[in-house]
């Protein structure tokens, strides 16, 4: 393709080089540009999140004791397996919130909806958004006035998300993102245009520590306005059995959602885990009401990064800590609220008072 120039036909029909350039030899021009740029950009930010990703890893194992931070299971074979987990009848978290919202649908709706008949609601770590559309579809029975943004670290989650809901509910507005949450705040904050929902569903914030979700809640706080709303999940402290069975699953999904980080250590990083060395294996402190996730290892070996020249030996049954997922009481919610600066509003709690969902407002006094 000549670029530089263009062919200009004379009065005789010949062809002539002249040095102008066409309205579409422009536009292919910029499009062009932009298209090398989007790459460049792309593979910047790939670079980017795969240095982090080893980083963050390499500093886990090379610790004691070693650990991995439970944000890098949702690849999109993880978000895959865990949307297994949570069909697992043993998995009670899901059929908890689930009937949270279908007894009590227009009770969160008119809560959500006081003062102002718009909102927006956006959803952190939205998953598969499958529990979120009962609520979606009364608001929009309701004729609500409202546009849905989830947030996903996973591109697949939030497509086949948009897809689903898209089907499901044709007159939804949904506006989806993918990325980290911790790096959204500032976007969180932006959004701003009028009353929002922050949605936090399925005990996620079990998963962090009393320090992270202090911290995270801090944050929150911080990109909310004073009518904003705040909806999450608390999974209650109850019979142990209970809880270990919710995660040493009979299938093995919960081993092969823990196994799946190194595989997809072994696929990103180029790293030589064999998985047959490692167990996965569940405890569960009642005095505390955390339940905790390692690997084991089966043997003494060592496992090889070579593009960062590192490896990284284990004993015969070591462990690295995986993910925590804490239960709690009324109380320890009524703190956490109290502590980063809301005041709770409801709980809505399911029949088994094995779950509930806190609606938090931003505390004004
Ligand atoms: C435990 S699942 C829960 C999904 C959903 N909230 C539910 O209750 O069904 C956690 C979800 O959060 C996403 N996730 C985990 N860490 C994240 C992060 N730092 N930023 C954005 N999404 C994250 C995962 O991809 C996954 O879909």
């Amino acid at each position: 393709m000549y670029l530089n120039g263009c062919w200009k036909s004379n009065q005789n029909g010949r062809k002539k080089k002249s040095n102008c350039i066409t309205l579409s030899q422009i536009s292919v021009l910029f499009l062009r540009q932009k298209c090398l740029f989007n790459i460049k950009f792309y593979c910047m930010k790939k670079i980017r999140l795969t240095t982090r990703f080893a980083e963050d890893v390499l500093k886990g194992l090379s610790s004691t004791p070693k650990y991995l931070s439970s944000k890098y299971f949702y690849d999109d074979e993880g978000s895959r397996i865990f949307q297994k987990i949570m069909q697992m009848p043993e998995y009670y978290l899901t059929d908890c919130e689930l009937e949270i919202f279908q007894k009590q649908r227009q009770k969160i709706y008119e809560l959500f909806a006081l003062n102002s008949k718009s909102f927006d609601l956006i959803e952190l770590g939205a998953g598969d958004g499958i529990k979120t559309a009962i609520l979606l579809e009364h608001f929009v029975g309701q004729d609500a006035a409202f546009e849905y943004m989830p947030i996903d670290i996973s591109g697949e989650v939030v497509s086949k998300l948009t897809q689903m809901m898209s089907n499901r509910l044709p007159s939804l507005k949904i506006n989806g993102k993918t990325g980290d949450y911790f790096e959204m705040m500032d976007a969180i904050n932006r959004y701003d245009h009028c009353k929002k929902v922050l949605l936090f569903l399925g005990s996620n914030i079990g998963n962090f520590n009393e320090q992270e979700a202090h911290s995270f809640l801090v944050k929150l706080h911080a990109a909310m306005q004073k009518n904003d709303l705040l909806f999450i999940g608390f999974d209650l402290k109850k019979d142990s059995n209970v809880i270990l069975k919710a995660y040493n699953d009979p299938q093995g999904y919960t081993a092969a959602f823990n196994l799946n980080l190194l595989k997809r250590m072994n696929r990103e990083l180029r790293a030589d885990f064999y998985l047959d060395n490692f167990e996965h294996e569940e405890f569960y402190d009642v005095a505390t009401g955390r339940a905790e996730s390692y690997l084991f290892s089966l043997k003494k070996q060592m496992v090889n990064f070579p593009d960062f020249h590192r490896n990284i030996t284990f004993e015969k049954g070591e462990s690295v800590f995986m993910e925590m997922s804490q239960k709690y009481d009324l109380e320890m919610i009524n703190e956490m609220a109290k502590n980063s600066g809301f005041e709770v509003v409801r709980n809505f709690h399911d029949s088994r008072l094995y779950y509930v969902n806190s609606l938090w407002k931003v505390r004004t006094r």
